[in-house]
């Protein structure tokens, strides 16, 4: 049986996965930041540590066959943070797995790399880095950092451009872009049990009629998303469309792509 570890488990997405996690049949263990870990549920193993620090990534990734990385800073912020823990830990986490002869990654990437194209173009592994943040700009890192640790190391990564893993579309923009957690963990499942995996870039997105994203090129992983934001379309049913110029209407990182710039 596998052992995986699963750091940032206290975070959103993994608050939604832990219940259903036990059906992937491998060996979990939960870290976080020590002051962010809740009560653990029966059968939990839980080990903080912080990304940033050595020393705790050498001990969280002990042992592990597989790791799937969500730990890091989610959203838009100073960008002397974001390189602390999204750059910084990332790299250390990598180092760490390395060291310790892990294989499997997946790197919790996000559409905010992509997020200045328009939202009329189609996307797929292959398209242009565009990061409408320095969130979105972490992000590019971490994917490049999965690549050189392929091709130099052979370590696999799953790099996923998650769209918005969410219990259910907030906005009118995720109605093409959410991505439901039984999608998240059928994903997980076929990248930690795939025959080979590669370092293959997919988009988080379960299977909305509206889609901005061609997940064609990764379809040996099997994967196929089961669920669709149109079971949540009554709540839009009174959206209007507004000024189609908007930055935030206009390009697919929506918010991120219209918001300001932090500055030091
Ligand atoms: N939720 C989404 O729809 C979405 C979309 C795109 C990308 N992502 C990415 O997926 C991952 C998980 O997303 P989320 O929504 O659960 O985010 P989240 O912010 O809810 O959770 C992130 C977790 O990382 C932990 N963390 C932060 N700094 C750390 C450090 N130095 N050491 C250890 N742990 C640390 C936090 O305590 C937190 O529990 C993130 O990397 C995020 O960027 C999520």
């Amino acid at each position: 049986m596998q052992q995986v570890l699963m750091t940032g488990a206290a975070g959103g997405i993994g608050t939604l996965l832990r219940p259903i996690l036990p059906r992937l049949k491998v060996r979990m263990r939960l870290s976080d930041l020590a002051d962010a870990i809740p009560q653990a549920e029966p059968g939990e193993d839980w080990m903080p540590g912080d990304l940033t620090n050595p020393a705790d990534a050498a001990r969280l990734v002990a042992g592990c066959d597989a790791i799937l990385h969500f730990g890091g800073i989610s959203t838009e912020n100073r960008a002397d943070l974001i390189h602390e823990v999204n750059v910084k830990g990332t790299y250390t986490l990598y180092e760490a797995a390395r060291k310790a002869g892990v294989r499997r990654i997946l790197f919790a990437s996000s559409n905010h790399v992509i997020g200045f194209h328009p939202r009329e173009t189609r996307l797929d592994a292959d398209s242009e880095i565009r990061p409408d943040s320095m969130y979105g700009v972490s992000k590019a890192y971490g994917e490049a950092l999965a690549r050189y640790y392929w091709h130099k190391f052979g370590i696999e990564s799953l790099i996923l451009r998650i769209g918005s893993c969410f219990p259910q579309p907030k906005d009118r923009r995720m109605m093409a872009t959410w991505m439901s957690k039984e999608d998240m963990l059928r994903l997980i499942g076929a990248m930690l049990f795939a025959p080979r995996l590669g370092c293959p870039v997919v988009y988080g997105v379960s299977n909305n009629r509206e889609s901005w994203w061609d997940n064609s090129k990764t379809a040996y992983l099997g994967w196929v998303p089961q669920d669709s934001s149109e079971m949540f379309a009554t709540k839009f049913a009174d959206y209007v469309p507004n000024d189609p110029n908007d930055p935030a209407i206009l390009y697919q990182g929506g918010n991120f792509a219209k918001a300001g710039h932090f500055e030091d």
